[in-house]
């Protein structure tokens, strides 16, 4: 299993003081949030890529947004240098501000940009290193599987598909019909996403990309609040102030509001403003 990219929540601090329940869960492979490939922006400028490739035992996989052929290249050659062996381009980003301007799912509309932007990526990461990460379309279910005589042409270490469309967000069903069909066109391995749970992958019958269903088991361990205290610490450590502490935190806990033991500790936790009272309410001490 991968770890699906959850911009906000599955970032490095995340990963680093939740590295021993994703390795139980199984998984092997972590994508990143998106990272910026723009004109004049250093990848490892931020805190997502600046500790480098060394993350534990599972691998991780810078992912990057854009549109710019040489920008990417440019991250890619920094990436490599920091001893990434991987990456892989966000063709799946749904908001409109995002996919308006050709960048996420928006590059499905413009299939030069799309083939340059793999042309570089498979010639900067070299053969089977280079990855995408996609929607079935923007607004139709088949846009992708149009598309994949161009993903064909490349040496693709695989294709992760979001059985959405952009404009479903991430409401409604996925539409695995439609999986299926990019599947059976696809040279290089595809793998599932959306919706499904944290399982082996003889269970869901391929290789999986999951994202939510993992956030909100870790609600149910038993050890779920000396994480989010220890997952405090980190981020006060590197952000500044505590109320970015709390964004962050309350960002996590709103996927285990579903949960029996958290539904209720829920109504309370939503409306602190302080960082101790966060942390009283949500693992009983200060
Ligand atoms: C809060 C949030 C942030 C996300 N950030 C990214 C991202 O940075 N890059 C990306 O490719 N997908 C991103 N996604 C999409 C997820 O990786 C995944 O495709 C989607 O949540 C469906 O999988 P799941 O049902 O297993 O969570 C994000 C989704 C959510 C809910």
């Amino acid at each position: 299993m991968i770890l699906a990219p959850l911009r906000g929540v599955t970032l490095r601090c995340f990963r680093e003081v939740f590295a021993d329940a994703i390795r139980e869960a199984g998984f092997t492979e972590a994508v990143t949030p998106f990272v910026s490939a723009m004109p004049g922006v250093d990848p490892l400028a931020g805190r997502e890529l600046a500790g480098g490739a060394a993350e534990g035992a599972i691998v991780v996989t810078p992912q990057f947004i854009g549109k710019d052929p040489e920008s990417l290249r440019r991250c890619l050659r920094r990436v490599r240098e920091a001893g990434f062996a991987t990456a892989d381009l966000n063709c799946g980003c749904p908001f409109p501000m995002v996919r308006r301007k050709g960048r996420g799912s928006g590059i499905l509309r413009t299939p030069d940009v799309l083939r340059r932007m793999l042309e570089v990526g498979c010639e900067e990461m070299g053969e089977g290193r280079f990855s995408v990460k996609a929607r079935l379309g923007v607004d139709a279910p088949d846009e992708l599987e149009r598309l994949m005589p161009i993903l064909n042409e490349f040496p693709l270490r695989r294709l992760a598909v979001h059985a959405r469309t952009a404009r479903q967000m991430y409401a409604g069903e996925c539409d695995w019909a439609a999986f299926e069909l990019v599947a059976s066109a696809a040279k290089m391995p595809v793998v599932a996403n959306g919706d499904l749970p944290v399982a082996p992958v003889d269970v869901i019958g391929r290789e999986a990309m999951v994202g939510r269903a993992f956030i909100r088991s870790l609600g149910e361990r038993e050890d779920a609040g000396e994480l989010l205290a220890r997952y405090a610490e980190a981020s006060r450590r590197e952000l500044s102030g505590d109320r970015a502490v709390l964004g962050r935190l309350k960002e996590l806990v709103a996927y285990w509001r579903p949960l029996p033991a958290w539904s209720r500790r829920w109504n309370a936790i939503k409306i602190c403003r302080l960082l101790e009272e966060f942390l009283s309410v949500a693992i009983g001490a200060p």
